[in-house]
């Protein structure tokens, strides 16, 4: 079977594990501050707290921006059940909003149109790995003065011609998922510049507590200052992402040169992501086609029936079963559309140009 994802795991990864296992301490210390650290100095940003996944960091990020109940962030259809359900999570509702047809993205003027007095937050997702327009949130957060929660969870190493994503200062939460361009297993982090909210993070992440519980100090009270829930890494995981960011030039590289001999070999026979000018690196953590007309789902099972994974990445979240009847006034054409004819084909660091030939005949197949 040709995987939809492939994960680049190998001797340094397996050793960086070992070591940390060796060592006796296995839990968040060390490595996690290392890996904390060298996250820092690659984005270009004052703090990143490491949490479990890139769910707790969009949880984290909203709790420690103080969104809960009678709150609404503003958020694309179009994305990963995570970033809807982070905000259901934490008692906010989420105000759907459309993607644009061509770039996948949420547009700063869709996201205007729902600003309302409830409004305390955007959470614009940079899908596939391509940077949101950032000018464009920043000057419209800034108006509103609302908090701007990115979600680029799928967009490490990716860039905007002002910098990396990332780096930019707002809330940025990425994650360390197996599929990811950097890999932890799993893993999270939020971004960020703003001192007082990395710290309400790290205390979020460690249900609430402000110290170390020290006895001669703390007596019967256990420091639990603030809130929190257990959004922890280990150790071991961070040893492993340390080495993946090591190698993120190569994997983006590699990535870079998948999509492209895709182009070019599919551009007569399918839509794809269109990449605006302000782009100046695509992260490429997964790679779509649009399939003409209603031929999607033929498309899929002919890939399948030759042992070639695919993905629909993403079904409107407002059609989804369980979230239907939270957003049942809910139409968003360019969202619905995609839904229909969206289908993510094979990528990743280990997967390879002659697995990509592979996926490229049985498509052209497919479609006869
Ligand atoms: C856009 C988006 N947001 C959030 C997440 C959640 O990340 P995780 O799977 O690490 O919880 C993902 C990951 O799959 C994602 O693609």
């Amino acid at each position: 079977m040709i995987p939809w994802s492939k994960a680049d795991f190998g001797r340094a990864e397996k050793i960086a594990a070992r070591r940390v296992i060796n060592s006796g301490w296995l839990t968040q210390g060390k490595e996690t501050e290392k890996f904390e650290e060298e996250l820092a100095n690659y984005l270009g940003v004052k703090h990143v707290v490491l949490v479990s996944n890139g769910t707790s960091a969009l949880m984290a990020a909203l709790i420690a921006h103080n969104i809960g109940h009678s709150d609404e962030v503003i958020v694309p259809s179009f994305t990963f059940i995570a970033t809807i359900n982070s905000i259901i999570g934490v008692g906010a509702k989420p105000v759907l909003a459309d993607c644009d047809i061509k770039t996948w993205n949420l547009s700063p003027e869709e996201a205007q149109k729902y600003i309302s007095k409830k409004t305390k937050a955007i959470m614009p997702v940079d899908i596939a790995g391509m940077p949101i327009d950032m000018e464009g949130f920043r000057k419209l957060c800034k108006d509103y003065k609302l908090a701007l929660i990115e979600d680029c969870a799928e967009a490490m190493g990716a860039e905007h011609v002002g910098g990396k994503v990332g780096s930019f200062g707002h809330t940025s939460i990425f994650s360390f998922h197996w599929a990811k361009v950097v890999t932890s297993i799993e893993g999270g982090c939020v971004a960020i510049n703003d001192k007082k909210i990395a710290t309400t993070i790290r205390f979020t992440r460690n249900l609430g507590r402000t110290e170390l519980y020290n006895p001669k100090k703390h007596g019967a009270h256990y420091p639990f200052d603030a809130y929190g829930l257990n959004f922890r890494t280990n150790d071991v995981f961070s040893a492993i992402g340390r080495v993946q960011l090591s190698k993120i030039n190569r994997y983006l590289k590699h990535r870079k040169r998948l999509v492209n001999y895709y182009k070019k070999r599919l551009k007569s026979h399918f839509e794809f992501q269109e990449v605006p000018d302000y782009v100046r690196r695509h992260a490429n953590m997964f790679f779509a086609i649009l399939a003409p007309g209603n031929k999607r789902n033929k498309i899929m099972k002919s890939l399948f029936n030759a042992n070639i994974s695919s993905r629909i990445t993403f079904p409107p979240t407002h059609l989804n079963r369980w979230h239907r009847k939270l957003f049942q006034a809910s139409r968003l054409k360019n969202t619905e559309e995609l839904g229909k004819r969206i289908l993510s084909i094979p990528l990743g660091n280990k997967i390879t140009i002659s697995q990509i030939e592979t996926v490229i005949s049985a498509l052209k197949k497919a479609l006869k």
